[in-house]
């Protein structure tokens, strides 16, 4: 009897990888400067450890968080749309790509001619990348190690494809397409997410498309439950910030002496993420050394929410005009179609 030999290291279609080598020599400096501020805090794109990416992936899973299966359900709805209005044969970038879900709804209709993942978290992007190329034999894949918060340089894929004449160009330069799904966009502060659309702006380009969903306001008590699940997936999320440390920074934090805490600030329009210190202790890190009394708390993460209006005015402000929004039928979540405003410069 012959085994059947098992197939995971099978390289039907071969991806291209660029590692930028982001997060590693600033993780301690962040983490040490963010908890002598006052209020504490720590970047959330330091949960995106491998074991992270996986427990996000439960997050998504969860009954509570309706983010990602309304905006999956959108995908799969309005797909054939979204490939008519972005046309065939673009190069698609997906900033924070994970898994790489979602993107699978649309590339068969789509057919891009690249597709452009970038990830914080390299082995998980490595192995969702490879699989994806073995899903999608006829697609180009790209996979780039960056961390997606400083501005992106795309001359390493510019540099590389560039033979065969597709349509869909202009000046015979691809058009670029990013896909930022799952309302990332709701980390950055207001601030910072205009300035971060108008570095994407500048990167895509003339000619150049957004397709982004952005989560909306809506009842605090939704929201609280997406942030709180009831088998304590978030709650996990949260505190695997915390063993990270420890393992690669040498920390000595009790993770038993730390809670999950998340609520919705009305006023500014977010969820707030906390770690929250369940009693006088201290911890070291490397030979520095931090106090905190009871109920001190780590801030960890913000989910702003905008209404539609509020996003496109904050898009447009940054150089891009709306072509379409679609939403679900309960109004929980909302997916844009922006283009790049003739009048900003390709550079
Ligand atoms: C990936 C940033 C969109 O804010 O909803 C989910 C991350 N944190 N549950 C979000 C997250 C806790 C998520 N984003």
């Amino acid at each position: 009897m012959t085994q059947m030999q098992p197939q995971a290291q099978m390289q039907v279609n071969e991806i291209q990888f660029t590692d930028n080598n982001p997060q590693l020599a600033c993780f301690a400096e962040e983490v040490i400067g963010g908890l002598k501020k006052t209020p504490r805090c720590i970047p959330p794109k330091f949960f995106y450890d491998k074991r992270g990416s996986h427990i996000f992936d439960d997050i998504c899973e969860t009954d509570e968080y309706y983010v990602t299966r309304t905006e999956t359900e959108l995908l799969k709805k309005h797909n054939t749309e979204i490939a008519q209005l972005i046309g065939e044969n673009c190069l698609l970038i997906e900033p924070g790509s994970g898994n790489s879900q979602k993107v699978r709804i649309l590339l068969d209709e789509l057919k891009p001619q690249t597709y452009l993942p970038m990830d914080i978290s390299r082995d998980y992007l490595t192995s969702a990348a490879q699989e994806l190329a073995n899903e999608f034999p006829w697609l180009d894949v790209h996979a780039a190690c960056v961390d997606y918060t400083t501005p992106i340089d795309l001359s390493f894929v510019e540099n590389c494809t560039d033979t065969d004449p597709a349509e869909n160009r202009i000046n015979n330069t691809i058009r670029k397409v990013a896909f930022f799904p799952g309302s990332s966009i709701g980390n950055f502060e207001k601030s910072h997410a205009g300035q971060f659309l108008k570095n994407m702006a500048n990167m895509l380009g003339v000619n150049g498309g957004l397709l982004i969903g952005v989560d909306l306001k809506k009842d605090p008590s939704t929201l609280h439950a997406a942030y709180n699940d009831k088998n304590g997936a978030t709650a996990e999320f949260n505190l695997n910030l915390l063993t990270r440390i420890n393992r690669e920074l040498g920390a000595n934090f009790n993770i038993g002496n730390f809670s999950h805490h998340a609520f919705y600030n009305n006023e500014k329009s977010r969820i707030e993420m906390h770690l929250v210190s369940n009693r006088p202790q201290s911890v070291t890190i490397d030979s520095e050394y931090f106090h905190f009394k009871e109920g001190d708390t780590i801030h960890t993460e913000n989910s702003y929410k905008y209404h539609i209006e509020e996003f496109q005015e904050l898009a447009s402000e940054a150089g891009f005009k709306s072509r379409r929004v679609w939403t679900d039928e309960n109004n929980l979540f909302s997916l844009h179609y922006f283009e790049v405003a003739e009048s900003i410069s390709p550079r």
